[in-house]
């Protein structure tokens, strides 16, 4: 079942949901996510039984704004040990799309957490998902886990009918969806683990890694094999059914020459204007990395259901600003 969510009545129907322990298709900036009452292990087992997710995959717990904008205290329910730097991401970068990874307090969130010592969170701008959250916040519900609201290792969805594609056999008593429209990002949060002592990126997104140093005033640094795993981590993910492809834009041109009209098969993303006489599906890639961002599964899915074999996708520039772009194409055609 879709509600819109400009009716404030889908709003507490979506609320009453989560505090029943049932599931909602929550909008976000960055993507749709798959919600429920992080406090409740049987709702949140649903999550992981929908999604066909391992449930040793931790989820990100979601929070309201803070009051007073204290985000010390907002976390401190989940959270001990929040070192000063990650309180500092906080301040520059919520509500929006950065995760943190902090030490978990043992008594709360096992079940999202997947059994970690560290919880994710994160505190969404969309209105919403803020919304949302302060509503359930009223009937009880603390905190809502929520990864994104697709189906285990598949391309994350941006819009209500996305959400509802992934999950077409669950009935009305068993998914409530709010539609929110597209999600303004379109790809998902940026991950800082701060549970370390020192920040480390695990996930790249459109908080950029520079914007991080900055706010924080130290490096950022890579991955390494201490880091907890994280699914949005594993080397093929995002995929669609077609296999995605990167390569440059002459590689492109001169695959679909040797191709000739035999390309029906193909679905060209790429910034270049192909060939007027090309007989392929083409959409243009935005020269800007937060448009490409925005429409990326979006197109992703589009040029997925056209039934084509293979989607080549012309690889972005090398800017920072294109990390998570990068990322997620690198995953889908892993
Ligand atoms: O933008 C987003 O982050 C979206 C929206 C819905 O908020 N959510 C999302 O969730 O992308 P998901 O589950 O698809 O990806 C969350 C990632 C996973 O890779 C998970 O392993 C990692 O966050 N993660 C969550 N908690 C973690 C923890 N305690 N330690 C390490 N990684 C964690
Ligand atoms: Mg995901």
């Amino acid at each position: 079942m879709t509600l819109n969510a400009r009716d404030p009545a889908a709003i507490e129907a979506a609320a009453q949901r989560l505090a029943a322990g049932g599931l909602v298709g929550m909008p976000t900036e960055t993507v749709y996510g798959l919600a429920a009452d992080a406090g409740n292990a049987s709702a949140v087992r649903g999550i992981f039984e929908a999604k066909g997710r391992p449930s040793d995959h931790p989820l990100i717990v979601h929070l309201p704004p803070a009051e007073g904008g204290d985000w010390r205290a907002a976390v401190a329910p989940l959270a001990h040990s929040v070192p000063d730097f990650a309180v500092v991401l906080m301040k520059a970068f919520w509500p929006g799309p950065l995760t943190l990874i902090l030490p978990r307090r043992p008594e709360v969130a096992a079940v999202a957490a997947g059994g970690q010592d560290s919880v994710g969170v994160r505190c969404p701008s969309h209105p919403v998902a803020q919304a949302l959250l302060v509503a359930a916040r009223r009937l009880g519900v603390m905190g809502v886990a929520a990864p994104s609201a697709n189906r285990f290792g598949r391309v994350s969805p941006t819009t209500a009918a996305h959400v509802a594609e992934e999950f077409a056999e669950l009935k009305d008593d068993q998914l409530l969806i709010l539609d929110g429209g597209a999600c303004p990002v379109g790809i998902e949060s940026t991950i800082v683990d701060c549970s370390r002592g020192y920040p480390v990126l695990l996930r790249p997104g459109m908080v950029t890694t520079a914007q991080i140093e900055a706010a924080c005033d130290q490096p950022l640094r890579e991955r390494d094999e201490a880091a907890p795993r994280a699914s949005g981590t594993l080397e093929s993910h995002y995929a669609p059914t077609a296999r995605v492809r990167l390569m440059d834009g002459k590689q492109i041109h001169a695959a679909l020459d040797v191709l000739g009209k035999d390309a029906k098969h193909i679905a060209v993303y790429s910034r270049g204007t192909l060939r007027a006489a090309r007989a392929v599906l083409q959409r243009r890639m935005p020269a800007d990395a937060a448009a490409c961002a925005q429409e990326l599964f979006a197109v992703l899915r589009e040029l997925d259901a056209t039934g084509v074999k293979l989607i080549w996708v012309e690889t972005p520039p090398d800017g920072a600003d294109w990390d998570g772009v990068r990322d997620r194409l690198q995953r889908a055609a892993a």
